[in-house]
């Protein structure tokens, strides 16, 4: 069985935005995988909602923004309006965790919740039953095209080990420095989902990089 591939569209070419949807539409990928900063959370800002708008437009596969925002509950419908599917809070932004995922799934789309790398997956043992997916971050979130933490690895065996003893219908997604070459550890590890933006878009050949991720 492989993997869903979500290109990041962070490293996309916002000049041609629309033929690189259309690429990711005509390949192996599963998920469009939209990364909304904020300056605040994180220490970049990426693009908003008429970006966001314009990609759901031309794109023919689900949507899975990861929020890295502070006070995501503010803006949970907006990203429904735009026909998000999947959408993740930091578990670090959100005080009452338990509500925002709830709200999410209340407004009919998939929940998620992103953990920095610093963060233990132990913290989860609370919520794991109402999330349909994990994301864990194996860069420090912010931008692209950066090396992955090795360490991140036995958070993903951990963090299956925990859902699969539970018998929880939860995927695990792994973001940040995933490559063609590291691909099929993180899905021995456990990986259900690989985020993949530089190395899709920045490829020779976009199309066989994300046939190569998906396995
Ligand atoms: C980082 C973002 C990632 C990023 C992945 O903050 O959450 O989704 O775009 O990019 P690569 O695959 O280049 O590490
Ligand atoms: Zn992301």
């Amino acid at each position: 069985m492989s993997v869903l591939v979500a290109p990041s569209m962070l490293s996309a070419n916002f000049g041609k935005l629309d033929e690189d949807v259309k690429m990711v539409n005509e390949s192996a990928a599963d998920w469009f995988h939209l990364d909304i900063m904020d300056g605040v959370f994180v220490p970049n800002i990426s693009y908003g909602f008429p970006v966001v708008k314009a990609m759901a437009k031309s794109a023919a596969k689900p949507l899975d923004a990861h929020l890295m925002i502070v006070n995501p509950d503010k803006y949970l419908s907006n990203f429904k309006d735009l026909g998000v599917e999947w959408l993740s809070v930091h578990y670090e932004a959100c005080t009452h965790l338990h509500r925002t995922i709830q709200a999410i799934k209340g407004l009919g789309m998939k929940a998620g919740v992103a953990l920095n790398p610093h963060t233990p997956v132990s913290l989860l043992e609370d919520i794991l039953q109402d999330l349909d997916y994990v994301v864990l971050m194996s860069v420090n979130p912010g931008f692209g095209g950066q090396s992955f933490i090795e360490h991140s690895i036995d958070k993903i065996k951990k963090l299956r080990g925990m859902i699969d003893e539970k018998g929880y219908n939860c995927l695990i997604q792994v973001d940040g420095g995933v490559t063609t070459k590291n691909a099929r550890a993180l899905e021995e590890a456990g990986a259900d989902v690989l985020v993949a933006g530089s190395a899709v878009f920045g490829a020779s050949d976009p199309i066989e990089a994300t046939k190569i991720i998906k396995g």
